[in-house]
């Protein structure tokens, strides 16, 4: 446990749970919220049992937002879609380590197009499975659910693994940083910081709220 209380330093909300007829006017709740990044939930109805959008949508978006967009992309075959992802306007592009044949190259391809590369894990999938390439992110993204659906339970027993991270980034001198992502609210969400995250992503707790002032709280979690 991290000994003083600390705030997040990234908030990320996820538009999966905005309003898509208004999706300009959450973009700019986010922004007078204070968020750091629009989280962008890429499903391909394989990797986990749910379509959201692609390319098209986020190329559309791009327009009608200033902040960086942070792609988690929940889809088999990354290697094919991470290019487009990229010049339809992502800044962070995360793929999964389950679905990928060889991780570090996507990680190198998508630093070389200029995006910050980013790697994230099922909460059944093993901490060590990422050890190879912790020099290659800039991001890891634990997921606190299982991936697929907003709305669902913080899973508790993930904390282990953004501590864990936490303590190899400190002890070999790492770069990234910890994003948590499923299930975050006030209470999970000063869990999570607790444990050493760096980054929330909020998509229920955002947005059937009023997002200006839960991204807000979120950025000050109650002690
Ligand atoms: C789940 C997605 C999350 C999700 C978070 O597969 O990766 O980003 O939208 O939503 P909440 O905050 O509702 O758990
Ligand atoms: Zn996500």
């Amino acid at each position: 446990m991290i000994k003083n209380k600390r705030q997040a330093k990234y908030i990320s909300p996820s538009i999966l749970s905005a309003d898509f007829t208004n999706m300009k006017k959450d973009l700019l709740s986010c922004e007078r919220g204070g968020a750091n990044f629009i989280h962008m939930d890429v499903m391909d109805g394989h990797f986990v049992p749910n379509i959201s959008f692609g390319v098209p949508v986020i190329r559309s978006l791009r327009a009608a937002s200033a902040l960086p967009f942070d792609t988690h992309l929940m889809i088999e075959n990354p290697e094919q879609y991470a290019e487009a992802f990229i010049d339809a306007g992502s800044n962070y592009l995360t793929f999964h380590v389950e679905a990928s044949q060889n991780p570090k190259s996507l990680l190198q391809f998508i630093r070389s197009k200029g995006a910050k590369a980013g790697l994230s894990l099922r909460p059944s999938t093993h901490l060590k499975e990422l050890i190879p390439y912790l020099r290659e992110v800039d991001l890891i993204l634990v997921m606190t659910v299982e991936p697929g659906f907003g709305g669902q339970e913080f899973m508790e027993s993930q904390l282990g693994k953004i501590q864990e991270l936490h303590t190899l980034r400190e002890k070999h001198e790492l770069e990234f940083f910890i994003s948590v992502d499923g299930g975050i609210n006030l209470q999970t969400g000063r869990l999570a910081v607790d444990a050493g995250a760096d980054c929330l992503v909020a998509g229920s707790f955002v947005f059937k709220n009023n997002a200006v002032s839960a991204l807000q709280e979120l950025r000050n979690l109650p002690l």
